[in-house]
């Protein structure tokens, strides 16, 4: 593997605030970005999420939905971008699922036996349980993993010299409306807008802020 200079891209990357509408992602690298989404790792290989993702802008204005009223200071980061992924979390989990992404694993060769097999799903259902049970917080663990991957996925894309803004400011109602997505099993988590940086964004042009290291690590 090559190595990359991680704190020069760490640096480049920022906060888009205006896209260059004319500037696109490459075909080559929209499945980069479908890689980066689907190769993210997470709590015993749960996946729990959806991606929509448009380039079009038909598709776009209909991401926008999710952008009008209290969240249009998120608008034009929408309509302007090349590409939008609205990332979305599962809004349940339980055994039959976790057998389906077993029963994937099991076709993709993880299991030598399938006594191997048979352990791991319990494994899974054990995690899952403790979660969906004894703390409660199953939809927050998912949404944890689907923060995991857009993680992963801002410090891709910048990699491939991509400009990106995650946006948490969106209406998840509407965009859960929009897409169907609860009927389908998910709602929507954070929309990401994806292109390249205009001439004139003032957020391009601004140091980077972050709290010190004196403050943040302890070394021992
Ligand atoms: C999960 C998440 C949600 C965010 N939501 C928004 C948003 O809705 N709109 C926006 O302009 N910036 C948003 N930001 C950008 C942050 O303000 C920004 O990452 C932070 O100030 C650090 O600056 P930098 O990304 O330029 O390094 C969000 C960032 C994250 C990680």
């Amino acid at each position: 593997m090559d190595k990359i200079n991680i704190k020069e891209i760490l640096n480049w990357r920022y906060t888009t605030k205006a896209f260059d509408s004319d500037k696109k992602i490459s075909s080559e690298n929209e499945e980069n970005i479908k890689a980066l989404l689907q190769m993210s790792p997470s709590s015993i290989n749960s996946q729990p999420w959806h991606f929509i993702i448009s380039s079009t802008e038909k598709g776009k204005e209909r991401l926008a939905k999710g952008t009008s009223g209290f969240f249009s200071f998120n608008e034009s980061k929408v309509l302007n971008a090349s590409h939008v992924v609205l990332f979305c979390a599962k809004t349940d989990i339980n055994e039959n699922y976790l057998k389906h992404v077993t029963e994937k694993e099991d076709r993709d060769g993880r299991f030598a036996k399938e006594e191997f097999k048979t352990q791991n799903l319990g494994a899974k259902n054990i995690f899952t349980n403790i979660h969906r049970f004894d703390l409660k917080d199953a939809q927050h663990w998912m949404d944890k993993q689907v923060y995991l991957n857009i993680g992963n996925f801002l410090l891709g894309v910048a990699a491939l010299g991509i400009d990106a803004v995650p946006m948490e400011g969106i209406d998840i109602k509407a965009l859960d409306e929009e897409f169907g997505l609860r009927e389908k099993g998910f709602t929507s988590l954070v929309m990401v807008g994806l292109g390249y940086r205009a001439a004139d964004d003032f957020n391009a042009g601004l140091p980077k802020s972050r709290l010190s290291e004196e403050e943040i690590f302890t070394e021992i």
